[in-house]
């Protein structure tokens, strides 16, 4: 790979205090890499050319437009964004725990933690979560609010990252990062390891919902040597390694995306359905 391309996105370096909370480290993470998220998942197309944004909505079956949206973990608000392109009467209420200064554009923004959210009960007929929930540090006790705030019958949809591609090359990242994780260098753990999807099957279960229903889907997101790296110089892990590990990581990805020839880049996500009753 073209050294440009790696000097084009400089991974982010370790976090500046281990002890900090984890909207601190959300804030503090998203003001060095703002719009990280969309700019990484954006671009991927299905195999029925959706983004991942666009599969969660594909959870609302009704045949008007919900009047109401809640998207949870916003972060800096695409999702918001295409919910207002495609129901243009509806209200969408972006809430995050973190403030970020590029979020300021959504029209219903609110600062708050999914585990306690300042939304009256049954007001909501869907709520979507991209690719946030498994980062809660109380993902079960903000299943609990969803279902509270969402009217009898209202739907929410989660999209959560999946098993990746054996051999791909965020199998291999992946797999990197546990072997540093095990070898020692992970300095903090401020984002918690995300739950299985039995998990949170049963954590919507025991909240009360019902049809339940899953789906794995694989996002295209090939691109050249420049996007794959943009991909992975911009997760979570970076920051959470020591200088030692974060080095390490850092020869492995460029060596891994240098040999592969063709920057096939295939992430695996999973779709979750569930209904109030
Ligand atoms: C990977 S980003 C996803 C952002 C956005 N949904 C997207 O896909 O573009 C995860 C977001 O979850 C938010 N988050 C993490 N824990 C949270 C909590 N307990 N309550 C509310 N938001 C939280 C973070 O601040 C971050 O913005």
């Amino acid at each position: 790979m073209r050294s440009t391309a790696l000097d084009a996105v400089r991974p982010i370096q370790s976090v500046p205090d281990t002890g900090m909370s984890p909207r601190a480290f959300f804030e503090w993470f998203h003001s060095e890499a703002p719009d990280v998220t969309s700019g990484a998942f954006a671009r991927g197309r299905t195999s029925d050319s959706l983004s991942s944004y666009e599969v969660a909505l594909r959870a609302w079956h009704g045949i008007h437009a919900p009047n109401t949206v809640l998207d949870l973990g916003c972060g800096e608000g695409h999702l918001s964004k295409v919910l207002a392109q495609q129901w243009a009467e509806t209200a969408v209420i972006s809430v995050d725990f973190a403030r970020y200064p590029t979020a300021t554009h959504l029209p219903l923004r609110c600062c708050a933690d999914g585990g306690s959210l300042p939304i009256a009960d049954d007001s909501i007929d869907l709520v979507v979560c991209h690719l946030s929930i498994h980062l809660f540090d109380r993902p079960n006790q903000a299943l609990q609010e969803i279902a509270r705030v969402l009217r009898p019958g209202g739907v929410v949809s989660i999209i959560l990252p999946g098993t990746q591609p054996r051999n791909g090359i965020m199998q291999k990242y992946r797999q990197k990062i546990h072997q540093l994780a095990h070898d020692g260098h992970l300095r903090s753990h401020l984002v918690p390891p995300p739950p299985s999807l039995r998990q949170l099957r049963n954590a919507l279960n025991v909240a009360g919902f019902r049809k339940i229903s899953d789906q794995g889907f694989v996002l295209n997101l090939d691109g050249s040597a420049e996007d794959v790296w943009r991909f992975v110089a911009t997760t979570y892990d970076w920051p959470r390694l020591d200088k030692a590990g974060w080095e390490e990581l850092y020869l492995f990805c460029a060596r891994l995306i240098s040999q592969s020839v063709t920057h096939r880049l295939r992430f695996n996500l999973t779709s979750i359905r569930a209904q109030k009753c």
